[in-house]
């Protein structure tokens, strides 16, 4: 980034102004979406996967975002670790497949040769001098909470202990270290990733929008929300889950990147689940003892988004390919002991989620579209959009931070 992009983009930032969205650029400019890729995504934690899907030694699969593309791996010693899949020699991928188990990783274009820990075990051909010490893989760094594996491309990321030691009691109950991945599926926007992220964080569009979704969820009308919330605590008890949240703004966040959102919502009466009938879906996850017709709304950095049922659990990023292509990436999780056609139902499962993110798409589509107008000016947020302005303050935070973007 040049000096006069950089300067450009610190006057962009002062634009900004309080409680409005943010101005066209942010959405239309490859500097900024560039800054986006470095400050942002490569700063921060990104939820990549499930442990369930790496049981065995040398099992891997990759999760690309962007530019990069990351190696998550079962090492020999049964640790989840992580490489950006590039080698050392002269920058090809390593792997191809986007999953698979390997016992080193081979590179395809001259054939050097990585273990699972990233260590250059054989080269050809280099002479007597080569050091192979000095070309390891570029090592990434992991965390793993209740099976969730989440990656941080960052030398120095942000701490994510404090937030994850409040959140581990309330999460608890879920069992998520017991679950498996039964369905996932990818919808591409013509969108910057903020637009299809900042659609996510307000419920403002869910009564207008979301037919199926507002049937049955409360979130959409806070008043609603409000009124069964205290039956919904009771159930709550009764399921032998603990009641109390953690908000955005809460003190849990020690550095920006590293917000934990911890918030459990009742569904309509009739709703023990999101399914279309209100039925159950699926066998209840962890050790819970009953449908509790709530819903928990949990987010992990800035990145990172789950939806918590009684029975079931779906996950959420929103991962930049282009200054406006972005993929809505969807996981469904149940028990792992939950078996398809005699515990659940795929189609059922799946459908409030699917139809759901097909009206997120035309939406959040249609946005685009009219903020590359240039005629577009920031209007102001709704106090049902609070989340997008929260969302807003750690965005800055991280491009501030990027000492590519504001150097002295
Ligand atoms: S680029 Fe990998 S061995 Fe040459
Ligand atoms: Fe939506």
């Amino acid at each position: 980034m040049t000096e006069h992009s950089m300067e450009n983009m610190r006057s962009l930032i002062d634009t900004h102004q309080l409680g409005f969205a943010l101005p066209r650029p942010f959405y239309t400019s490859p500097d900024i979406y560039d800054a986006d890729l470095r400050s942002v995504w490569n700063q921060s934690w990104i939820w990549a996967g499930h442990v369930s899907q790496i049981p065995e030694k040398g099992d891997y699969f990759l999760f690309d975002y962007g530019p990069e593309s990351v190696i998550v791996v079962r090492d020999g010693s049964g640790a989840v670790r992580a490489h950006m899949n590039i080698c050392r020699h002269r920058g090809s991928r390593l792997c191809i497949e986007p999953s698979g188990n390997v016992r080193n990783f081979v590179c395809p274009y001259h054939a050097w040769v990585f273990d699972l820990g990233g260590a250059l075990r054989s080269n050809r051909a280099m002479g007597d001098d080569f050091d192979p010490a000095r070309y390891r893989l570029f090592p990434v760094h992991v965390t793993v909470f209740q099976g969730l594996i989440f990656i941080c491309a960052a030398e120095d990321p942000p701490s994510l202990a404090a937030p994850l030691n409040r959140l581990a009691p309330l999460s608890a109950p879920f069992g998520m270290e017991n679950l498996k991945r039964v369905h996932r599926a990818s919808y591409p926007v013509p969108t910057n990733w903020k637009l299809a992220l900042e659609n996510y964080l307000e419920c403002y569009h869910c009564a207008p929008s979301h037919k199926d979704y507002a049937k049955s969820h409360t979130l959409k009308d806070p008043e609603q929300c409000d009124i069964f919330t205290p039956d919904l605590q009771d159930r709550m008890r009764a399921a032998g889950l603990p009641t109390e949240t953690i908000g955005m703004t809460e003190p849990s966040a020690p550095e920006p990147g590293a917000e934990v959102y911890w918030r459990r919502y009742p569904l309509f009466p009739g709703y023990q689940t999101g399914s279309n009938s209100g039925d159950p879906l699926a066998p209840l996850l962890g050790n819970l003892t009953g449908y509790d017709g709530g819903a928990t709304d949990l987010g992990i950095g800035p990145l990172n988004f789950f939806l918590i049922y009684a029975d079931h659990l779906v996950g959420y990023r929103f991962v930049p390919r282009a200054l406006q292509e972005t993929d809505i990436q969807i996981e469904w999780y149940v028990r792992s002991d939950a078996q398809e056609g005699r515990d659940f139902n795929l189609d059922d499962l799946i459908w409030l989620w699917h139809v759901t993110s097909l009206d997120d798409e035309r939406i959040i589509r249609h946005n685009q579209e009219g903020v590359n107008s240039h005629r577009f000016v920031p209007g102001p947020l709704s106090a049902m959009e609070t989340s997008i302005a929260g969302f807003y303050d750690t965005y800055f935070d991280l491009i501030r931070n990027d000492p590519g973007v504001f150097r002295g």
